[in-house]
């Protein structure tokens, strides 16, 4: 049944309830309201009749026409004189049989009285029949003359009209009723009718281009369809293994007319190292950001402007500061940027490092902000936006802008080049307005980022901090249908793109089968055959949790001995940004932590925690990746964290459990993982036990749907979804121009 046809017939058996008892009511007060107005009448006829009739009782015919023409009352249908041994005196024919002089003997018993008294209990006897030609009202009273008395004068009266009245006011009641009740339907089925064609002619009209302004009241909805169209397009689009290099490359051919990409961002994606032999190695430095944006390189061909940071770096670039990569693929550039020392002391390790890094992250690391690194944040974010608009050969390029290190650069390469297409995208977590308010240069940083066309965070709280942000701290303008700040004229988007790895990741393709890695990584580190391995991987941060990972280690061993002996867990850390003070204390308090869960369950041939404190390429860490039972991600706040999603995209075998700390952006994705609060101990530590204990089964069912939404949610899709918005903007912003050149000087458009 419709929830229409339901609440109709609900108001419907509402209505007749009530429509019964009101009747009920109405008949049943109106019946007493009649009976008492005939008593009252047959009341007072009798009484001026009883003395007329006592006039005439001696005379026969006198008392029969006086009989009569009591009769001839409305509603009389009967009387009669009765002597008082209760035989007929006089009597008109129609009197019921029922009611004539004998039916007075109860009541003139009950009274006890004898013929000739006056007695005060015998003044007025009546009852109420119904008798098959209807009710009647019957009363008596004596008949007396001077005290004495003569005889009863009995005077019956229909009330069957009262019944008819009765039967038409109820009929009146149901038309009334019945016409509410189609009033009560029928004009809000009419008035809600109304309104829907008038909303789906007007939501038509809007979505067909037509109205010249949207009304208000349409705006949420006509958002909510275009938002389902994007989705309806988008899932088209997400098809399994639909996003892929190629694609992007026809997206950026199609939409974009193949410029090139140019991306700015700190880290470079190949570094080149002088290795202790004497030769020059290639290194892939550990960044989730090079993770990600490196197979978009490759698919797309441009440019990438970053620090040249390895020690070998001067000595592989051309003249202008290129070089090719990947190695023997070289298939884009490299645009390598040299910093002096203070240059990188101000701008990476001072106002990158110290200030926003802490202050973005709830990591309990104090951010530190010093006027003299921002003044290096200034001058690097410059030397590196010039760099760019060097590399572009268009005057409305696409360039991508990466990350905390580059917050000022969008709005200084906008200033140079106006028709750009700037994407910012910001790797790491925004904190709310208030913590932001905390940067003295919240203002600029702010200013800097809007200077861009899109700017990209992995999560919808992000961007909502952002855009709280904006609104505490800038006069700008806010169009919340798009999502989009409006500030001097241009229109910044900003979207959540949760960043992800391309698919398949070719690491893991090149990498030997799980059954050997294991072997392998089993004998490098010693291990029995029936020991268990758990894994993690991570720059040395302080974001990433490690004390609280390796403390959950020892609970694990402290609260469940069976696993003491077998578990061993290895920690590949990254040292990173070492020359500042909080990452060199991190660095201690690990090795101490490791030392003090060895010494307290080690024995000679066993290691419960493997501390690797160095650097690791990609194919060392695909191998522990393919061979550990467990990876744990602990992180105590992150963006996304790619650690997680490679682990998934290594595992071929659809073995291993990922435990994923709740603080990442990747755990909104990542829902099959065992997601754990980092700082809780002792979950964490049951964590890790379940995870030892699962069923293969149950860790194929996982890494299963894990590795189906890596594959549909890759980073062509990341990419390919930033620049198609890109594109649709891009169309946009040069028709409203042409527009705008050909309308008069001062019209609104
Ligand atoms: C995070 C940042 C990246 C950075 C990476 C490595 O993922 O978002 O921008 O490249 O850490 O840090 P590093 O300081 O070594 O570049």
């Amino acid at each position: 049944m419709t929830r229409l046809a339901r609440f109709i017939l609900g108001l419907l058996v509402a209505l007749a309830l009530l429509t019964w008892t009101v009747s009920g009511v109405v008949q049943t007060t109106t019946r007493e309201w009649f009976e008492r107005d005939v008593s009252e009448h047959a009341r007072l006829a009798m009484v001026s009749a009883t003395r007329s009739l006592a006039d005439a009782w001696y005379d026969p015919d006198g008392l029969k026409n006086r009989l009569l023409a009591i009769d001839r009352n409305q509603h009389v249908i009967g009387v009669a004189a009765c002597n008082v041994d209760l035989t007929t005196r006089s009597m008109t024919p129609d009197l019921p049989e029922v009611f004539r002089c004998q039916a007075l003997g109860a009541w003139v018993r009950a009274a006890g009285t004898a013929a000739g008294d006056t007695n005060p209990k015998l003044q007025q006897w009546s009852t109420i029949a119904t008798l098959p030609t209807g009710r009647v009202y019957v009363a008596a009273m004596p008949v007396i003359m001077q005290g004495q008395i003569l005889g009863f004068v009995i005077l019956a009266h229909d009330l069957s009209y009262i019944q008819r009245r009765e039967a038409r006011a109820q009929t009146f009641l149901l038309i009334v009723f019945g016409f509410l009740a189609v009033l009560a339907f029928g004009v809000p089925l009419l008035v809600a009718r109304r309104v829907r064609d008038d909303w789906s002619t007007e939501v038509r009209k809007l979505l067909h281009g037509g109205g010249k302004k949207q009304p208000r009241e349409f705006q949420p909805i006509l958002s909510d369809v275009r938002e389902l169209i994007a989705r309806m397009a988008d899932e088209r689009e997400d098809l399994p293994g639909q996003w892929t290099a190629d694609r992007l490359r026809q997206i950026l051919n199609r939409n974009l007319h193949g410029e090139k990409i140019v991306i700015l961002a700190n880290r470079e994606p190949y570094s080149h190292i002088r290795g202790e032999d004497g030769g020059i190695e290639v290194q892939h430095p550990a960044s989730g950001l090079v993770t990600a944006l490196e197979p978009i390189m490759r698919a797309c061909s441009g440019v990438w402007v970053a620090h040249g940071s390895g020690n070998a770096d001067r000595e592989t670039v051309d003249r202008s500061d290129h070089v090719r990569v990947p190695p023997e693929e070289e298939s884009y550039h490299i645009r390598r940027i040299w910093l002096s020392e203070e240059e990188q002391q101000g701008h990476y390790y001072g106002f990158s490092n110290e200030g926003l890094w802490p202050l973005c992250h709830i990591a309990h690391t104090r951010p530190t902000f010093r006027a003299e690194d921002w003044e290096y944040y200034k001058q690097v974010n410059q030397k590196f936006s010039d760099a760019v608009c060097e590399e572009v050969d268009s005057e409305d390029p696409i360039i991508m802008v990466e990350d905390y290190h580059f917050a000022l650069a969008p709005a200084m390469i906008r200033k140079r080049m106006p028709a750009a297409t700037i994407i910012a995208f910001w790797h790491i977590p925004w904190p709310n307005a208030e913590r932001m308010g905390i940067c003295p240069w919240h203002n600029e940083i702010l200013e800097g980022l809007l200077g861009s066309s899109i700017i990209g965070f992995h999560t919808q709280l992000h961007c909502n901090n952002f855009l709280d942000s904006v609104d505490r701290y800038l006069e700008t303008r806010r169009d919340r249908e798009q999502n989009a700040v409006i500030m001097h004229g241009q229109r910044t988007l900003v979207r959540p793109y949760p960043i992800s790895l391309e698919w398949p990741v070719h690491w893991a393709e090149m990498s030997p089968e799980p059954g050997e890695c294991r072997a392998r990584v089993f004998q490098e580190l010693g291990l029995k055959p029936d020991a268990l391995l758990g894994l993690g991987v991570d720059r040395l941060d302080y974001t990433k949790g490690i004390e609280e990972r390796l403390a959950a280690v020892e609970m694990l061993l402290d609260r469940y001995p069976k696993f003491r002996g077998r578990f061993t867990f290895v920690q590949l850390a990254e040292p990173s940004r070492t020359k500042i003070t909080r990452y060199r204390d991190l660095n201690e308090a690990v090795e101490l932590l490791a030392k003090r869960i060895n010494d307290r369950f080690g024995a000679e041939d066993y290691r419960p925690v493997v501390l690797l404190r160095s650097h690791h390429e990609p194919p060392e860490v695909f191998r522990y990746y393919r061979a550990a039972d467990l990876c744990y991600v602990s992180s105590l706040h992150d963006g996304m964290n790619l650690v997680a999603k490679e682990f998934v995209a290594a595992r071929t075998d659809l073995r291993g459990v990922l435990i994923l700390s709740e603080f990442t952006g990747a755990a909104q994705e990542l829902t099959e993982a065992l997601i754990v609060n980092p700082y809780d101990l002792v979950k964490s530590s049951d964590a890790l036990a379940a995870a030892l204990s699962m069923p293969e089964e149950e860790q194929l069912d996982r890494m299963q749907a894990m590795r189906s939404m890596i594959s549909r949610f890759n980073v062509y899709r990341w990419a390919g979804k930033m620049l198609v918005d890109a594109a649709h903007l891009r169309s946009q912003e040069r028709l409203s121009g042409r527009l705008a050149e050909r309308m008069p000087v001062g019209a609104n458009l």
